[in-house]
């Protein structure tokens, strides 16, 4: 029996089956041709999550009109026939694996970047996005029809390339939510003012799709609250919703934020699973057509829910499907807990805003598709003894396991996971040991020998001699020179983080307010210390991601953390710190503790030893270079591919 009925179940959407209401979130992924065309890679990474059970795979943003309209270099164009070719094949490819191909239509308006587009951005009225800060030029009506007609050719487009629909992009702050809401359109004419007004432009290009090609299914993505000042909100855009049905929109995918909202429309990771669901429910009591909610969506168990409870038709998942393109058939198996969890840092959304390639941080296939499906088993037996079981350590493991060879994992402490312990202790970083659970399963499922308690010592070469040893042995903390250090009110980081120490009620001196020293701030304001950070530079976890970084610093505050940025430690006395500012003043600040967050430094000795023993020697991870734990997870992933080249090129020497 299926394990979540509700999810599994078909749903018709405009007169097309589509066989689970799991739906593909269209996310702008930068493997584009520079000039716009679909690449074989963006194939293979649709592809991927279609062959794993998407009912509904929604194609990322293409432009309609570049380059006043495109976001991103490496974004797909579909304003020319001349991309018709890679379109079809990206149809083609996703609706080979029984998945429905939508792709959605998206036109930047203010939101787009000169940098990236050339010319000056186009919007309803001349304000700018307070985020991207460039003033837009006001269209003119003309030009708005004619990106009008410009959405209905694309549309047009998008139905000879093989698309069972198109999703119209009118949310997260783009041209067409920028119409809709009065916080950007201040226009006079009939495409501003009134509500009818505003949503004149999406009804126009609704009706042109409709009435040019009938059989193509049309959604609309539309931000149901725009979480801005004089932004769209409930009341308004279910009166939009309720137009967009009678004008003939077959789904509506409820969605909320702008570039200038922030934190809502791709979360950091303090909101709670499924918690947009509110907008789709109240969607669901205006119209009849099928109605999408998702946002922070990670668990099968919660997807079944909105459906079963009615709150929408469809569920759609982001982050979830990049951390796993398996998501939908391990959960219809009911092996949900096999499910590579997203651990919402969000460096997926912060490459895209870099106009880079996506990748993920837990998933080193994501966007490698083509080339780690390609790479074969090994065919001889061979060995490899893999130093460290942190992620880099980890993961090489497993991907050695995968392509058949023998290996040997050794981890000095009691437990796996290395740095990721610490790592997932402070506030809203707890996926982190999902994560490393994740890794710790896969690893007891396959047939790595896994030994705890036992650093590795070199004269173990002299007994067994491995085809291969990979060190991956990690980092140490670095220790601060300034004076007095070494006073016994000084600690590191890992000190109050792994439990040991429990501060409470403490004024403690954070040194050094990278990602590291922010985070364990926030971890101690719950127990009512009082914490001050000193940070040389003038940005506080200018390491982090963008969103999460908003977020923490947010609480900072809130937690009534005192920042001395540009300062540093001058000495540590008995019960305080002196510092001084970048122009020399000093300040004595009291301190019952003193919390070392300088960093880390590769921890490598035994790779210095091991290469003069064993020339195939391999350096992963912090041991190679500090690094989160993206870096950790792609090395070792990479290191397997190429110890399984050197297999095969073996064969030739
Ligand atoms: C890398 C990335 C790219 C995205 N690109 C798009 C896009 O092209 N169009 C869109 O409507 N939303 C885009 N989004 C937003 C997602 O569709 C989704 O609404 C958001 O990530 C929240 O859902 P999740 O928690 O399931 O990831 C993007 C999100 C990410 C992470
Ligand atoms: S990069 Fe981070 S946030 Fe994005 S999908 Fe992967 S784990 Fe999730």
């Amino acid at each position: 029996m299926v394990k979540f009925p509700a999810l599994f179940s078909p749903i018709n959407i405009g007169g097309v089956m589509v066989r689970n209401r799991i739906v593909m979130a269209p996310m702008a992924v930068n493997y584009a041709h520079l000039n716009g065309e679909v690449s074989e890679r963006q194939i293979a990474y649709y592809e991927a999550r279609a062959r794993g059970g998407a009912g509904l795979v929604i194609v990322e943003a293409a432009c309609i009109d570049a380059p006043a309209g495109r976001e991103s270099f490496g974004q797909i164009l579909i304003d020319h026939p001349r991309y018709l070719r890679g379109l079809n094949q990206l149809a083609d490819g996703i609706k080979s694996y029984g998945s429905r191909a939508f792709i959605q239509l998206f036109h930047a308006g203010r939101q787009a970047h000169t940098i990236i587009t050339g010319v000056q951005q186009v919007a309803p009225s001349a304000i700018a996005c307070p985020t991207v800060k460039e003033i837009p030029r006001e269209l003119s009506i003309t030009e708005v029809q004619d990106i009008r007609d410009k959405f209905i050719t694309a549309a047009g487009y998008a139905n000879m390339a093989g698309f069972d629909g198109v999703e119209i992009h009118a949310a997260h702050g783009y041209l067409i939510n920028q119409f809709l809401s009065p916080n950007s359109n201040q226009r006079s004419d009939e495409y501003g003012g009134s509500l009818d007004n505003r949503m004149r432009l999406l009804i126009e290009i609704v009706a042109g799709i409709k009435k040019s090609f009938p059989k193509l299914v049309l959604g609309v993505r539309l931000n149901i609250e725009d979480f801005v000042p004089d932004g769209l909100e409930l009341a308004e855009s279910l009166e939009i919703c309720r137009r967009l049905e009678e004008e003939g929109v077959d789904l509506i995918n409820c969605s909320c934020g702008t570039y200038e909202s922030g934190l809502t429309s791709i979360e950091p990771a303090s909101y709670s699973e499924g918690w947009r669901s509110y907008m789709a429910e109240a969607v669901k009591q205006v119209v009849n057509i099928p109605v999408m909610s998702g946002g922070m969506v990670r668990k099968p168990e919660m997807a079944e829910e909105i459906i079963k409870k009615q709150q929408a038709d469809l569920v759609f998942l982001g982050r979830a499907l990049l951390a796993d393109s398996d998501w939908a058939s391990k959960a219809k198996k009911g092996r949900s807990e096999e499910i590579r969890p997203c651990i919402i840092c969000n460096n997926c959304i912060e490459s895209n805003f870099k106009s880079i390639a996506v990748s993920c941080t837990v998933n080193p296939e994501t966007g490698r598709e083509r080339e780690l499906n390609k790479t074969p088993k090994i065919k001889k037996k061979s060995r490899v003894v893999v130093v460290g079981g942190g992620p880099a350590g980890m993961q090489v493991a497993l991907a050695l396991d995968r392509y058949g060879f023998e290996v040997d994992l050794f981890e000095q402490e009691e437990r796996l996971g290395g740095l990721l312990n610490l790592a997932a202790v402070p506030p809203h970083k707890e996926r982190i040991t999902l994560f490393k659970d994740y890794l710790i399963k896969c690893l007891k499922r396959s047939r790595v020998s896994i030994n705890l308690n036992q650093p590795y010592k070199l004269e173990y070469l002299r007994e067994q001699y491995p085809d291969h040893l990979v060190i991956a042995s990690g980092s140490k903390p670095i220790r601060p020179t300034c004076k007095g250090w070494n006073e016994k009110n000084c600690l590191q980081v890992e000190d109050v983080l792994n439990g040991r120490l429990r501060l409470e009620g403490q004024r403690v001196v954070v040194i050094g307010g990278g990602s590291n020293g922010c985070e364990t701030a926030d971890f101690l304001t719950r127990d009512a210390n009082h914490i001050t950070i000193i940070e040389k530079e003038q940005f506080l976890a200018r390491d982090m991601e963008k969103k999460n970084r908003r977020d923490l610093l947010n609480r900072l505050q809130t937690g009534g953390v005192i920042r001395h940025i540009g300062s540093s430690v001058i000495k540590i006395g008995n019960d305080n710190v002196t510092i001084a500012s970048s122009n020399g003043q000093q300040e004595i600040l009291p301190a019952d503790y003193i919390i070392s967050a300088v960093g880390y430094e590769p921890d490598n000795e035994i790779y210095m030893k091991a290469i003069k023993l064993h020339a195939s020697t391999h350096l992963i991870g912090d041991a190679f270079a500090v690094g989160g734990i993206r870096e950790a997870i792609l090395q070792g992933e990479t290191l397997a591919t190429k110890l399984v080249q050197r297999e095969y090129a073996s064969v030739w020497e």
